[in-house]
């Protein structure tokens, strides 16, 4: 008897979850969700967006460079694509200008995803339940268009607010502690960061050299692949800091495994890379930091990581 209250009872459960599964409300939202997360969009159903973006590093890699389809390597280090919302060029040299352009491009590129974009589509299409949702969201079945625009919807909805930076912006409890203030005052003033990392996402979305183009062992380019004009050899996104405790290592190559690396290379650009071309007049002079100085700064870089990274559910 009770065995069989619990079979009817799972008999029960399973229909009531097959169900809600089918009426819970879809939106663009979701579907860029299911779509970021679905190994579908690359040749050989072996990578996803998430595969490289990792939820749990702020939606960042842990290597220098990230694995695509075949083990083949990403050409520059894989960025957050947190707080992205309020951006106005996608990738480090800014080739994209809108989430929804920029989507398409992961996918079709051969070291990520290497699938063209009419197969993508003819997949979605060929997908009895993405089809059917596709249709539900936008009145139309799956197209490139409508595909980017799920993907961007989900990439707006990653926007992080609650760091300690936050709480002591807004005279809450629980904001920095005392060194995170003092690296906060240095990171505004001594250290100069605030001349590039500017704004709420630490960000002034624009383009800047801080001397990691030598044209021999540092040759990417950078912006001057999206624009050909010769000034904007060597210039870089300047990204934004949120979280950027964990999406270690750092820069366009992945080159700097810590944050201390970081900031000894603001501390001195011309000791590290002695020959860059076309550094950032800010980045002229060396910062004299102290060790203790360094530690403040490093203090404070941690104080822009979202509570859902630090505290333990
Ligand atoms: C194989 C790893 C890999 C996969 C898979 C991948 N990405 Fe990326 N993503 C990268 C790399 C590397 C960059 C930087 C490339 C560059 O700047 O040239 C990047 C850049 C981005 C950016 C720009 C962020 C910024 O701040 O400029 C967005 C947004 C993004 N990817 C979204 C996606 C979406 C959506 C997908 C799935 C359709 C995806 N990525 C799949 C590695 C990957
Ligand atoms: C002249 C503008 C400028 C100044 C000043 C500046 N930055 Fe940057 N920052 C950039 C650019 C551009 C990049 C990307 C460079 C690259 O990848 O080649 C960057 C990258 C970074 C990164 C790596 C982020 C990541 O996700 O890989 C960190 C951390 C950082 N900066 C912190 C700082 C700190 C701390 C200071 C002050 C000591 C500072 N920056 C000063 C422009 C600047």
């Amino acid at each position: 008897m009770k065995r069989l209250l619990l079979l009817l009872t799972i008999a029960f459960g399973a229909l009531f979850f097959s169900s809600f599964l089918k009426t819970k409300p879809i939106n663009k939202e979701r579907l860029g969700e299911m779509l970021f997360f679905d190994s579908i969009l690359s040749s050989d159903y072996s990578v996803s967006c998430a595969s490289c973006h990792k939820p749990a590093f702020a939606f960042a890699d842990t290597v220098a460079f990230s694995k695509g389809v075949g083990g083949r390597l990403a050409a520059r280090n894989t960025p957050t694509v947190m707080n992205v919302a309020a951006r106005d060029a996608f990738f480090w040299d800014g080739r994209a200008v809108t989430l929804e352009e920029q989507a398409l491009f992961p996918i079709a590129n051969v070291n990520e995803m290497n699938l063209p974009i009419p197969e993508a589509v003819k997949r979605l299409n060929a997908h009895n339940t993405y089809r059917q949702l596709f249709y539900k969201v936008f009145r139309q079945y799956p197209t490139a268009k409508n595909l980017g625009q799920a993907l961007a919807a989900y990439q707006m909805t990653l926007e992080t607010a609650d760091s300690p930076n936050d709480r002591w912006l807004n005279d809450e409890p629980n904001g920095m502690n005392e060194q995170q203030v003092r690296g906060r005052e240095l990171f505004r003033v001594k250290a100069k960061c605030f001349e590039c990392h500017f704004s709420p996402d630490f960000t002034v979305d624009d383009f800047r050299n801080i001397g990691l183009f030598n044209g021999k062992n540092y040759n990417d380019s950078g912006r001057y692949y999206a624009t050909h004009q010769a000034a904007d050899i060597g210039k870089f996104k300047v990204p934004g800091l949120r979280n950027v405790a964990i999406t270690a290592p750092y820069m366009h190559d992945g080159s700097m495994k810590t944050l201390r690396e970081v900031i000894d290379y603001y501390n001195e650009p011309n000791a590290i890379v002695p020959d860059a071309i076309g550094r950032d007049t800010v980045l002229l002079q060396p910062l004299h930091l102290s060790e203790a100085e360094k530690q403040d700064l490093e203090a404070f870089l941690h104080a822009l990581t979202d509570d859902r990274f630090t505290q333990k559910k």
